[in-house]
């Protein structure tokens, strides 16, 4: 089966995404998508950038859209980088910022993303158990490693850590790189964006693919120290210099312009999230407090997996793991105001 393959990918253990459905229509809750689609801004640029200059290849410097997340931000463009989802921005983070030799830290419920990351470029991790409310162990993030990883707010707990508590880690770790996946913090977190300025050591990463409904473009964005920006482009530039196209860099920067649709979007999501947990605590449900386009939620009886599956006899998708310690959970990404009502009636029924 494996013949010919190199050593490395004989021993990977590859992420395995949610299933994207093919055919038969699901309200698709097991991703966190955006049930919304993106500003109208966003296809317009991208159809003025669908002309006669995609025969020249892109920007690898993706400096247009650079100087708009920048200008967002409050950062200069030597503090931005881009490319292709922020998967790629975190496997390059991983490249450039740590050793075999030096042991990284992260929580053990997280985004699947890291340990395979980990694996797969030769590192070693611990993963710190959390703590009994499935809320981050921070202070057993700090001390002696070789790097930390956060997830804030977490997936697939939903829950974040403020600021003052990543600043708290930061001073914690003043020689290794911490870096911030907040993929999910624009619904409802508290961003560290702001403390890029006073630690050479933080790196931020953000996406496109969540609050700003581009996950089908592939965007995504790390912030911190230009000495931080420079190692990635080390990265990049050692393995493909033009890892986002040009539509990608057109939307993207569209979508980061359009602020008034961006905080429509994220005010709906949360709205129908806050009504969606109210109604699943009160058929009995535990809903962990989310900060996220997602809820994780368990119920006293049911298993994770027999939820997981009589939600997929009736037209639900959402997502469940095998791992023991969260086995009995689910994470149910936030659709529109109806797709929750489907989801509702059916557990109802089961
Ligand atoms: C925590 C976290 N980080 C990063 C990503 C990757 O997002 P993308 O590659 O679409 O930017 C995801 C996707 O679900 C995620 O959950």
């Amino acid at each position: 089966m494996k013949e010919f393959w190199s050593r490395r990918i004989v021993d990977a253990v590859p992420y395995v995404p949610g299933e994207q459905p093919k055919g038969q229509t699901f309200v698709k809750l097991n991703t966190n998508e955006c049930p919304y689609p993106p500003s109208p801004k966003v296809v317009e640029a991208i159809t003025r950038a669908a002309g006669e200059t995609l025969r020249l290849y892109p920007d690898p410097e993706c400096l247009e859209l650079r100087c708009a997340i920048a200008r967002r931000e409050g950062l200069s463009p030597d503090q931005v980088f881009c490319s292709n989802g922020s998967d790629e921005v975190l496997a390059f983070a991983f490249q450039a910022f740590f050793d075999p030799d030096k042991e990284i830290v992260f929580p053990q419920i997280t985004y699947s993303f890291y340990p395979v990351y980990t694996n797969y470029f030769g590192l070693t991790c611990r993963q710190v158990p959390m703590n009994p409310d499935f809320s981050t162990p921070v202070e057993e993030l700090m001390g002696k490693n070789g790097g930390v990883v956060l997830c804030n707010p977490n997936a697939p707990t939903g829950q974040g850590v403020s600021r003052e508590v990543v600043e708290k880690l930061l001073r914690a770790n003043p020689d290794v790189v911490v870096i911030v996946d907040e993929a999910y913090v624009d619904f409802g977190g508290e961003s560290s964006v702001g403390l890029i300025d006073r630690y050479p050591n933080l790196l931020v990463i953000q996406t496109a693919s969540k609050s700003r409904a581009l996950a089908g473009l592939r965007v995504g964005w790390a912030m911190g120290n230009p000495n931080l920006i420079q190692g990635l482009c080390c990265v990049r530039d050692s393995i493909n210099s033009y890892t986002v196209d040009r539509l990608a860099q057109a939307g993207a920067k569209a979508a980061v312009e359009d602020e008034d649709y961006f905080t429509q979007t994220c005010q709906k999501v949360m709205a129908t999230r806050e009504r969606t947990a109210q109604r699943l605590r009160e058929m009995g449900y535990t809903v962990l407090p989310s900060q996220a386009n997602f809820l994780f939620v368990s119920h006293p009886d049911k298993s994770g997996k027999a939820l997981l599956d009589g939600l997929r006899e009736r037209g639900v998708l959402v997502r469940w793991w095998s791992n023991p310690a969260i086995s009995n959970w689910l994470r149910i990404s936030i659709g529109t105001d109806a797709e929750m009502d489907t989801l509702l009636g059916a557990l109802q029924e089961l």
